[in-house]
């Protein structure tokens, strides 16, 4: 039996779009469907074998977060909680998880992503892949959105964050398997225009030395990081429902 994967969860941020929703409420715990946000990206990694998580959060919110998730133990998870003083972007908020991740690959979840696929298959493959990076996309009416891949046959050549022309119908969903060498990577980044470390830079410095790979997601996939997204979101998510855990003897 090999290891299971690590999961860390990234729940920072402001959640200005959806501003006066996120004014006293972090934009993760609102609710999708039957659960609040976060709890959709934590119930893909159990269900796919995933129990030990780091969770990322900004200051204002970690004690709504904490108090919500506590250990972990109730959700079947062994939680581990990091501090993002400013919003600095989702690569600022993974680099802060290079201890948790003790030199081992992992599994990133954007905590305002919605999906309807299991990740299992996607771990497997993953973890036979054991190095490098792999990314799941979805094809989407808005790429404009999103961080999009250029192809070149059915390579990756690129990946373009939020492209006012997208070089392809695809939005590389906020899923992402890493190797640690993607802490070496988070050390040469600089900040974008929007003054953000980018994950889709750190997806392109993979792409750099050929070792990104990627799928393609069957079921249907949301980011409700938008007033329109978490509406469509809270459609997709209206009748999924998690499997309780028993409870412990
Ligand atoms: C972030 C990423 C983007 C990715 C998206 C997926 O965008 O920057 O590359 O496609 O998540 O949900 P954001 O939703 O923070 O604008």
């Amino acid at each position: 039996m090999h290891e299971p994967l690590n999961g860390i969860v990234l729940a920072g941020g402001t959640g200005s779009r959806l501003y006066p929703l996120t004014k006293v409420t972090n934009k993760h715990l609102l609710p999708v469907g039957r659960y609040p946000m976060i709890y959709h990206p934590l119930m893909r990694l159990r269900e796919a074998g995933i129990t030990r998580v780091a969770v990322v959060t900004s200051p204002e919110h970690m004690g709504d977060v904490v108090n919500l998730l506590g250990s972990g133990r109730e959700l079947g998870l062994d939680l581990t909680y990091r501090v993002q003083d400013q919003p600095g972007g989702i690569a600022q908020a993974l680099g802060l998880c290079e201890n948790f991740a003790g030199g081992k690959p992992f599994l990133v979840v954007l905590g305002d992503n919605i999906l309807e696929d299991s990740l299992m298959e996607e771990a497997e493959i993953f973890r036979q892949q054991q190095r490098g990076a792999r990314i799941l996309l979805k094809a989407v009416q808005d790429p404009e959105r999103y961080g999009v891949p250029r192809f070149e046959g059915e390579e990756i050549v690129e990946i373009i964050e939020k492209p006012a022309s997208p070089p392809s119908r695809y939005a590389v969903t906020g899923l992402y398997f890493y190797d640690a060498q993607v802490f070496d990577f988070i050390r040469t980044l600089s900040p974008s225009r929007r003054g953000e470390y980018e994950v889709s830079d750190l997806n392109s410095a993979y792409v750099k030395h050929s070792t990104l790979t990627y799928g393609v997601l069957d079921g249907w996939w949301g980011d409700a990081g938008t007033l329109a997204g978490w509406h469509h979101a809270n459609e997709l998510a209206r009748d999924l429902i998690y499997p309780v855990l028993p409870a412990e003897a």
